[in-house]
């Protein structure tokens, strides 16, 4: 059994890749007795784009007919991510929504298995279970005020109508900085960050334990 963390952030120790590590943590303990590994794509060290548009995937007798046609670092991806045992997704929210590095891997991974049809039917070759793990300077109230849950609601149900619905969790007014007082950021309270980042954090963490174990059980 394999499970995937697809790490949508550029940066490999910051707040959605530690928790990303927590929810693999959780998928091994709670397959203890099965054989399963776990592995975390970062999906900044490729080189890699959106879907181009070529329709290859969707061209009747096409030999690409259901698989992106497109050749970069991202396709061997693509295949493993495919056969998984479940996958867990994270990003930090860039402008409001995940960043153009996860939603270009989406649209690859995704699109080829969307069939043209009345029902919009799909090939994918497994449901796997999935996973959303979202990171974000906004703290809840503001992350409910803007109306991110809808956008959010919007990727997962793509993701639901491919795979499996993903289990969710967020991580809110995040620390971006290590130290607030080298960079412009008056707009917040460092002091105020810093308590968060020290009581809610390791909370989060527990969280995306949880959801990983949740993800295999
Ligand atoms: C380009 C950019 C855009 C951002 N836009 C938002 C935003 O719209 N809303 C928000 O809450 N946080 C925003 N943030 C903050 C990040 O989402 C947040 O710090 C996140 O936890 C960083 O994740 P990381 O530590 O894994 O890189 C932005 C950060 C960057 C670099």
């Amino acid at each position: 059994m394999k499970v995937y963390a697809i790490n949508g952030s550029p940066r490999k120790n910051k707040n959605t890749a530690t928790l990303l590590q927590k929810a693999l943590e959780g998928v091994k303990e709670a397959a203890k007795d099965k054989e399963i590994e776990t592995e975390i794509i970062n999906l900044y060290d490729l080189n890699y784009t959106g879907c181009k548009s070529c329709f290859a995937c969707k061209r009747l007798g096409g030999v690409s007919y259901g698989k992106c046609a497109v050749k970069d670092d991202i396709q061997e991806v693509l295949e493993k991510v495919s056969q998984a045992d479940g996958i867990v997704f994270g990003s930090p929210i860039y402008l409001g929504t995940i960043t153009g590095q996860l939603q270009s891997f989406i649209e690859r991974l995704i699109f080829p298995y969307l069939v043209y049809d009345e029902n919009y039917s799909t090939l994918s070759p497994k449901k796997m279970p999935t996973a959303f793990i979202y990171t974000m300077n906004a703290p809840e109230e503001v992350m409910n005020k803007l109306g991110y849950l809808k956008t959010f609601d919007h990727i997962e149900s793509t993701i639901e109508h491919i795979f499996t619905k993903p289990l969710a969790m967020y991580s809110n007014n995040t620390y971006q900085f290590d130290d607030y007082s080298k960079y412009k950021s008056n707009a917040f309270s460092e002091e105020a960050k810093a308590a968060h980042r020290k009581i809610q954090f390791p909370l989060d963490c527990q969280k995306a334990f949880e959801l990983g174990a949740s993800l295999i059980k």
